[in-house]
């Protein structure tokens, strides 16, 4: 049998990363967070003076370079820390800068398939679980349990305010969720590896659901299959 594998999909800030988190720490499991990766190339872009702007990644000759650029990734990771070129990123990986160049990355072909091998490879005993966008429906595609975890535009812009301003970063509440939906729709337009549920995933709206609620809601349905 395959190695088990757990995805959660979802649009920006639904609470997929606390989910695979403590989803995989109950059950023992590996945990990849790919988002992490995507973030990584845009981080790493940025170091090597490539630029990220939509325009410029639209050229063919730009899109091979931040290509290559993915395949090379000096990674190293340790739980929820993360390295690049041996200098730990963990924290500037989660800025919504970030993220936001992670998502025009995202959209770049040659960066999705430089990832997908090392994707593969966080697939180890005794298990895996994914969170990402597209972890059931390209990287993971045999699965057995999947799920896709939504909640209003207004709790995720809520919620990633309330983390931001617990760590001491300024944020504004319009502004956040302005960009989330601009995020939302890159991820949801883009033509490679779109967001969108898997046609054999199950739906989880956590809009009304505290963390423990959804954890469990994952594990009932994980009981279910084995
Ligand atoms: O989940 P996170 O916010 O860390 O992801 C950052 C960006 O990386 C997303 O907005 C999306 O564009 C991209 N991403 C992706 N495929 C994944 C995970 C993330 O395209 N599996």
């Amino acid at each position: 049998a395959r190695i088990p594998v757990i995805c959660i999909d979802g649009p920006t800030a639904s609470g997929k990363g606390t989910l695979a988190a403590e989803v995989a720490q109950r059950l023992g499991y590996h945990l990849l967070d790919s988002g992490a990766l995507y973030r990584l190339v845009g981080l790493a872009a940025g170091k090597a003076g490539l630029s990220t702007a939509e325009d410029d990644l639209r050229q063919p000759d730009q899109a091979q370079r931040l290509g290559t650029l993915a395949a090379g990734l000096q990674v190293r990771f340790d739980g929820p820390r993360i390295w690049l070129d041996s200098v730990e990123v963990s924290d500037a990986l989660r800025s919504e800068v970030a993220g936001m160049a992670a998502s025009r990355v995202s959209a770049v072909p040659e960066v999705r398939a430089a990832l997908l091998t090392l994707q593969h490879g966080f697939r180890r005993l005794p298990g895996l679980v994914a969170d990402g966008r597209d972890m059931g429906t390209v990287i993971f595609p045999d699965a057995p349990l999947k799920v896709y975890l939504t909640a209003s535009a207004e709790q995720r812009a809520q919620r990633r305010y309330k983390q931001l301003i617990s760590k001491g970063i300024a944020a504004n509440i319009d502004s956040l969720l302005a960009d989330l939906e601009k995020r939302d729709h890159r991820d949801s337009s883009r033509a490679h590896a779109p967001l969108k549920p898997a046609e054999d995933a199950l739906q989880l709206d956590n809009s009304g659901l505290d963390v423990e609620q959804s954890v469990q809601q994952v594990l009932n349905w994980w009981q279910g299959k084995t």
